[in-house]
């Protein structure tokens, strides 16, 4: 890459909470961000607003990662209009908490396929023209529930879990070609997210964590970007819990 050239991010659910900062910090950082929005398509432009005035290089897109068509199309897109495609940022998540014994087809279902089929379908798109471009980051954004299981996250659980072997699956069959792919893993960090968590479950958390705090999404958004940068080439297959201590890896 000539030194002229921007790096270019897709990050989903890249408007709201960790993936808006985790936006907000590689724009910052030089990159042009596309920051992937689902549901919320007001709040994604107000984003993008903002963003603006703020002088950062992000422009929000549509895209349901559960929609393997949806992930081909906005992969395609990015490279269309800006010539290339650096970091896939893997942010967007769901829950549908219930215990698996009252969990219905369709809580399992949306869960999995948001949170785990759409970083297979995205990265599943990205690859061939990272392995073309001999360079790719790829970053997906997992949860301590993947490795520690919580009561009512069966699927949330599951899909978080599932995110360590795709990681270390893309690791080794992308190993030498320019291309890493690592996991963060994180915490109790504030978000509408954990604020939709009952208080009590939320201090159950929160006493267990060493640090005793809730992370920020700065915190996340800060090594994402240590992990898409140049610096962090021969770190891949890397599952990095950023947890204030809760998990030790
Ligand atoms: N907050 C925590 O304490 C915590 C802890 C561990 C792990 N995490 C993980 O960190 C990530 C971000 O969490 P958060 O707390 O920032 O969540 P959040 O505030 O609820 O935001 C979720 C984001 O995902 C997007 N999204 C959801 N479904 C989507 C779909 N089908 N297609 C595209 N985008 C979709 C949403 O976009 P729309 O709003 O436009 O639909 C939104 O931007 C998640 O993967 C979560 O599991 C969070």
């Amino acid at each position: 890459m000539s030194t002229t050239q921007t790096r270019v991010a897709l990050v989903t659910g890249g408007t709201r909470g960790i993936g808006a900062s985790i936006s907000q910090v590689l724009a910052a950082g030089g990159a042009k961000v596309v920051a992937v929005y689902n549901s919320h398509a007001e709040s994604a432009e107000d984003y993008a607003k903002k963003a603006a005035a703020d002088g950062l290089d992000i422009e929000v897109r549509h895209a349901n990662v559960a929609n393997p068509t949806d992930c081909q199309s906005v992969v395609e897109a990015v490279i269309r209009d800006h010539g290339r495609l650096d970091h896939l940022v893997n942010n967007a998540g769901i829950v549908r908490d219930r215990t698996a014994i009252k969990m219905q087809l369709l809580d399992w279902d949306q869960v999995i396929k948001t949170n785990l089929y759409g970083p297979f379908f995205l990265a599943k798109a990205a690859l061939p023209h990272f392995i073309e471009q001999g360079f790719g980051r790829i970053v997906n954004i997992s949860s301590f529930v993947g490795e520690t299981g919580r009561i009512g996250q069966s699927n949330y659980a599951a899909s978080k879990a599932g995110l360590f072997g795709l990681t270390k699956t893309l690791a080794l069959e992308t190993a030498g070609k320019g291309i890493t792919v690592n996991c963060v893993i994180p915490g109790a960090i504030e978000t509408e997210m954990s604020r939709k968590l009952p208080a009590e479950i939320l201090q159950t958390v929160i006493d267990m964590v060493p640090m005793k705090k809730m992370g920020s999404p700065e915190d996340i958004a800060e090594a994402v970007q240590f992990l898409c940068s140049d610096k962090a080439g021969y770190i891949t297959g890397a599952l990095i819990p950023v947890t204030g201590g809760l998990l030790m890896m």
